[in-house]
């Protein structure tokens, strides 16, 4: 089964195509985010305008790269949200259109969905259930108990901010560049991950679910009584920069793992632990995993460009569905930008408790 996928959910523009759910031929991904380190986030209308433009030479590259035409696609894949608005519209009309253009099936992917197929790509073997996925990025935070590829129970997920928007905040606040998650993770290198305390979030009540706005406002308040000087101008070389960075990165991923500890506890039978979204790219966060997992497996995408958006995970996510569904994984979906976690799983017909 040869898919298409495409992915327009945030600032990326990518396509891919994926063999039988596992085997990426290609996957192209164009990013407006160097428009965005200024402004420290991204303008959406902006990113939909470089969309419009990247989208099609996107795809053409897509299919080159796989060697592969129309003819040879079994069905498109598509992100039908969550995201922003106009970057959804991009993907999902001109998927509808190639469809009925070349006549294929389409289907409507959540993007969480997405990444928690992420790490089945370039898989050799079959993940053993039941598994925890821990999904961190930009936009959430979850944490699920899934049964099958397909079916899942929602644990835990954040209250405010998700881990990869503290990650962005956090950056902002000590003078580093815009995505956070990798400008902390870079100068947190020469950091140590002790220097500054932090607290631990919700360690008092007994919940899977996850807050970052007191490590934020930390942050916030252990900068405002530093002396302002030592911010070097340069941030990405100050040391008290770098311990800081260090510090608040342990924290967030601290947070992250005490959840997983919990679940686990709950939920001793769970045989894989897999790390998915942009903040799987962490190897901070990669090297606590381990010392939680209690010898079980863990799975993060077998490459960094899978743990961002990108749209082999959407191509891949389709063919689970397609496994599980036939042809009524390829129903109705809609565009709009918001989406409930709880109708990520809607089409399985076992929604999320
Ligand atoms: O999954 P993703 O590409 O987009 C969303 O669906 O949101 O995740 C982007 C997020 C950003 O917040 C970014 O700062 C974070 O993932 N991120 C990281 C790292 N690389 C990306 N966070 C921590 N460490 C990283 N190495
Ligand atoms: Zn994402």
């Amino acid at each position: 089964m040869l898919i298409l996928g495409i992915e327009t959910s945030c600032d990326e523009t990518s396509a891919a195509v994926v063999e039988s759910g596992y085997h990426v031929q290609s996957c192209v991904i164009a990013s407006s985010r160097q428009a965005f380190e200024r402004s420290g986030g991204v303008i959406p209308e902006q990113a939909a305008r470089e969309q419009m433009r990247a989208i099609h030479p996107v795809i053409d590259q897509a299919l080159a790269e796989a060697g592969a035409t129309p003819t040879d696609l079994d069905a498109i894949a598509v992100t039908r949200g969550p995201g922003l608005l106009g970057s959804l519209l991009v993907g999902t009309v001109t998927a509808r259109t190639l469809a009925s253009l070349w006549k294929k099936p389409l289907i409507g992917v959540h993007h969480t969905l997405g990444h928690l197929s992420s790490p089945w790509l370039d898989l050799r073997e079959e993940p053993s259930f039941p598994l925890l996925t821990l999904s961190a990025s930009g936009g959430h935070t979850e944490l699920w108990l899934r049964t099958a590829p397909v079916h899942a129970r929602l644990l835990g997920s954040t209250r405010d901010d998700a881990a990869g928007e503290a990650f962005d905040k956090g950056a902002c606040m000590l003078g580093l560049p815009y995505p956070g998650g990798p400008a902390i993770a870079k100068a947190a290198e020469s950091g140590n991950p002790l220097a500054y305390p932090f607290p631990h979030p919700l360690s008092k009540e007994e919940t899977l679910d996850f807050s970052y706005s007191g490590l934020k406002t930390s942050l916030r308040y252990l900068i405002r009584d530093l002396e302002i000087e030592q911010m070097a101008v340069n941030s990405e070389q100050s040391t008290v920069v770098c311990h800081l960075a260090a510090s608040y990165q342990h924290a967030l991923c601290l947070h992250l793992t005490s959840r997983i500890v919990h679940a686990l506890k709950r939920n001793p039978e769970v045989r894989e632990i897999h790390c998915v979204g942009g903040v799987s790219a962490n190897l901070h966060l990669r090297s606590l995993l381990k010392d939680v997992c209690g010898g079980r497996i863990v799975r993060v995408p077998q490459k960094i460009l899978y743990c961002t958006d990108n749209a082999a995970m959407i191509a891949a996510a389709g063919t689970l569905l397609l496994q599980e569904h036939g042809g009524a994984a390829c129903g109705p979906f809609c565009t709009a930008a918001s989406i409930p976690a709880s109708e990520i799983f809607a089409l399985t017909g076992t929604p999320a408790q």
